[in-house]
């Protein structure tokens, strides 16, 4: 029977009750160290379909199988290879999301019919408690709504999707900010189809070959997730360190140092990190207050700038075409 779309929602800090929901087939928010994650049994079809149900997102967009414990890993995969053992040893418990051959066991809903799974083991202590609670894998994307930025508190989870799930673990502010580092290790060498907290300078201290994708690995189908639209907020995204000197009403500035004057909303971050770990929350905001124009402020492109760049880049230039 199809659940109504108005039962309620439990907010828990309870793991065990969080656990028990997920076990039962339902679908339970749960805080990670990236962003929020939206969670529901990965081997069982009609769970994983509520999660797009409760997200209104398309099917062929596959989604990451969490684990609690590294031993899971060999049911859910054809094939280990070598490079992935090395990452999983360097980067587990954390933000890196790994892609391999995937088991039959793994249903196509979770994969969007891909002969590939990514699989990653968060660092965050209540994401941890939570999937080994739970004891079996659990296939969970963003806690947003399509179209909405990813979550990264209980709250914003609340504001998109009260009502339409059955719990949300709390948890605090997910100290990252940014979705995780997805690296494809299906093919000769490691390849970067999502940049995150996980640099590729840090991927090649551990195999020297990982590479960025190109446009060629998005034409061959390798990644899903670039085809399609990204968040995007209605305000126009203005990535530039230039402020024009009449700032225009209803702006709003994002930064590292002191904001210029002039801005109904603005933040200024102590650095690259904190300016990641402020994003997602600071476009909420401005949407909320009615921002029609957002200017953020480029960073340099080391360490967590280039996934902030990434993002900053995206959002704007879903900005640009939606206003034409
Ligand atoms: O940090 C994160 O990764 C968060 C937390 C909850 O773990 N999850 C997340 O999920 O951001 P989602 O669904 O919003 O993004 C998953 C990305 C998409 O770009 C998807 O295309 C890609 O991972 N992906 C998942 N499985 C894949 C596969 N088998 N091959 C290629 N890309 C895959
Ligand atoms: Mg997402």
């Amino acid at each position: 029977m199809e659940r109504r779309q108005n039962a309620k929602t439990r907010v828990t800090t309870s793991v065990a009750l969080a656990a028990a929901l997920v076990r039962g087939g339902e679908v339970v928010a749960f805080p990670t160290e990236t962003v929020y994650g939206l969670g529901a049994l990965a081997l069982d079809a009609r769970a994983v379909r509520r999660i797009f149900a409760a997200k209104g997102r398309p099917s062929d967009n596959p989604l990451i199988v969490h684990i609690g414990d590294r031993e899971q890993v060999r049911e859910l995969v054809r094939k280990m290879p070598v490079m992935a053992e090395r990452l999983m040893d360097a980067f587990w418990p954390g933000p890196l999301t790994i892609v391999l051959p995937r088991a039959a066991i793994v249903p196509d809903e979770v994969t969007a019919g891909l002969d590939t799974v990514g699989i990653r083991l968060p660092a965050h202590p209540v994401a941890l408690a939570f999937l080994r609670a739970v004891g079996a894998p659990v296939a969970a994307p963003s806690a947003n709504r399509s179209g909405r930025p990813s979550p990264t508190s209980w709250q914003a989870v609340k504001q998109d999707l009260d009502g339409r799930i059955a719990g949300i673990l709390k948890g605090p502010r997910s100290h990252v900010g940014l979705e995780s580092t997805v690296v494809d290790c299906t093919s000769r060498v490691p390849v970067v189809l999502r940049s995150g907290a996980v640099t590729l300078e840090q991927l090649r201290a551990v195999v020297p070959g990982a590479r960025r994708a190109t446009g060629s690995d998005v034409a061959r189908g390798r990644s899903p997730g670039l085809k399609h639209r990204h968040y995007a907020p209605r305000a126009l995204v203005l990535v530039a360190d230039a402020i024009p000197a009449r700032i225009p009403k209803g702006s709003a500035w994002i930064g590292i140092g002191r904001a210029p004057r002039g801005f109904v909303v603005s933040r200024s971050c102590r650095s690259a990190r904190d300016y990641a770990r402020a994003l997602f929350h600071f476009f909420r905001h401005c949407e909320a207050a009615g921002i029609e124009r957002i200017y953020c402020q480029p960073v340099d492109a080391v360490g967590i700038g280039t996934a902030l760049m990434d993002r900053l880049q995206r959002a704007a230039a879903g900005s640009a075409t939606q206003t034409g």
